[in-house]
């Protein structure tokens, strides 16, 4: 582990879930039951195996809420089964987890299920693992403006002193940059994910499906990020 580099920053769009399970003939449902699982095991390996330090997932996003239903509360259902019982090993692996999006519509019982693991992890000192949940990357930079905004309205900060470093600490965690995004499933697309936070973000899109993205496949994008030439804007 020592000699290889690993991003210090992992985002991982978990795509294809719906795909997977229709192809099995099973409900959609059943695919993101089996993608929970996968990423149960992916997060385990990626905490004891690399250095990689933070892990941003996208979990649901703003408009993830436009699905059916029955499909939106299945997804809650199990995002609160996550929180409270099937993250313990990530818990236990002295992680802190944090959540990026907006608390409005999220039902009071995912917002106990979340509020509780932050507060278990909040002194844990491994890794970060930073879960978007009705998050939109075009909103978190509404919501950080607004919170500037309201900063040089009351007086406590200057217009002057708006640097990069007071808009990533009014993001909705104060992370580093993302180094590299995976998004599974063959889709080509940023879809709002943590825009500002991945500027100078290399990108890797495998073909698998999320359920089927186990830790050998996370090795063979890990070996691609590695390939990349990583200039942030510097001639060669
Ligand atoms: C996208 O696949 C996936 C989602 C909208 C949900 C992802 C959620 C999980 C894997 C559950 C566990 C997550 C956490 C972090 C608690 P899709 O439904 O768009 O698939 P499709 O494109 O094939 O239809």
């Amino acid at each position: 582990m020592e000699n290889v580099v690993y991003p210090n920053h992992l985002g991982i769009i978990m795509d294809g879930n719906g795909r997977w399970a229709k192809e099995r003939g099973l409900n959609r449902s059943l695919g993101h039951k089996a993608g929970a699982d996968n990423l149960i095991n992916l997060l385990n390996y990626i905490y004891k195996n690399t250095s990689i330090k933070v892990v941003s997932l996208y979990a649901f996003s703003t408009e993830n809420f436009k699905r059916d239903k029955n499909e939106v509360d299945y997804l809650m259902k199990l995002f609160v089964t996550l929180f409270n019982s099937k993250l313990e090993s990530i818990k236990k692996n002295n992680v802190k987890v944090v959540f990026s999006g907006r608390r409005e519509n999220l039902s009071k019982s995912v917002l106990e299920a979340m509020d509780k693991t932050t507060d278990d992890t909040k002194n844990n000192t491994k890794g970060i693992l930073n879960i978007c949940l009705n998050y939109g990357g075009d909103y978190e930079i509404v919501d950080m403006a607004k919170k500037v905004a309201k900063q040089v309205l009351d007086g406590t900060l200057n217009i002057e002193d708006i640097t990069k470093e007071v808009v990533s600490k009014n993001l909705y965690q104060d992370l580093p940059p993302l180094d590299f995004v995976i998004r599974t499933s063959g889709e080509k697309r940023i879809s709002n994910f943590m825009i500002y936070q991945s500027s100078y973000a290399e990108y890797d899109f495998p073909d698998t499906y999320f359920p089927d993205f186990d830790s050998k496949c996370l090795e063979e994008s890990l070996d691609n990020y590695r390939k990349r030439d990583r200039r942030f804007g510097n001639a060669k």
